[in-house]
């Protein structure tokens, strides 16, 4: 893991997916040699992590969870720790995505404490920060990542960052090429030259080559676009474009 030369494509399936998805995960394994430049990675929801783990467990596909409990264990009902995501057979987990952050309260030091937890369990968290339109509107943008990372980012490494912006998730838009570099570049000196930095928010087949040709662009993080296999793969073979051309050009 944590190779920054392939580009990390994720799906966040987020409160989507029944048992009948398998054939979903199905067709991405299937079409996963064709994709061998990228590593993919799929976050389904809990109740299906054990099931689409044991079915990719033959393969290079990586399955997550989208949420932890900071806890081992204990009177915490509905709760799931890092220790039963990896017991089911989770490899990741995202942390801090802005609707949690958004809808259930989560801030920084919470963010902190789950992706602790993950380490402890031996996954690899992906622990996402972005800026409001109203943060970027005032040009606080980056000003809100970097005050996100200081209080997110578990101490040492073992981690994968994604840059989302509030106004990009599930709207069609995304920031300029420009602005993308801009963020990213100051994220990068934040976390040092080792962890993966993905961008997320309205990546789909159409635009996903653009973006991952950006400037410290690890990979992507897609939400709409990951549900279907076919927009999925297309997404991950655009990193290969992105790979071949560049080495076209070196
Ligand atoms: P989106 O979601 O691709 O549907 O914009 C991205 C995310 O929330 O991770």
């Amino acid at each position: 893991m944590n190779d920054r030369t392939r580009k990390l494509i994720a799906g966040n399936w987020k409160m989507n997916g029944f048992r009948h998805s398998i054939a979903e995960l199905d067709a991405i394994i299937r079409a996963l040699d064709d994709a061998a430049h990228a590593e993919l990675w799929v976050f389904p929801p809990f109740t299906l992590i054990a099931e689409f783990a044991a079915r990719a467990a033959a393969s290079s596909l990586l399955i997550g969870a989208q949420n932890v409990h900071a806890e081992p264990c204990g009177a915490r009902t509905g709760d799931i720790s890092a220790e039963m995501l990896a017991d089911a057979g989770a490899k990741a987990v995202i942390v801090g995505h802005s609707e949690r952050r958004a809808d259930c309260g989560e801030t920084d030091e919470a963010v902190r404490a789950k992706a602790e937890a993950a380490l402890r369990a031996g996954l690899e968290p992906v622990i996402c920060v972005g800026e409001t339109e109203a943060e970027r509107d005032a040009g606080r943008a980056i000003e809100a990542v970097r005050r996100q990372l200081a209080g997110s980012l578990p101490g040492g490494g073992g981690f994968v960052v994604a840059y989302e912006p509030v106004w990009a998730i599930g709207t069609g838009r995304t920031p300029s090429r420009d602005e993308i570099a801009e963020m990213h570049a100051a994220i990068r000196a934040e976390i040092g030259g080792a962890a993966r930095l993905l961008y997320g928010g309205s990546v789909k087949p159409q635009n996903a080559a653009d973006l991952l040709m950006i400037p410290n662009v690890d990979g992507a993080l897609v939400g709409g676009a990951s549900l279907k296999a076919a927009d999925f793969l297309a997404i991950a073979r655009s990193a290969r474009a992105d790979a071949s051309s560049r080495s076209a050009a070196s």
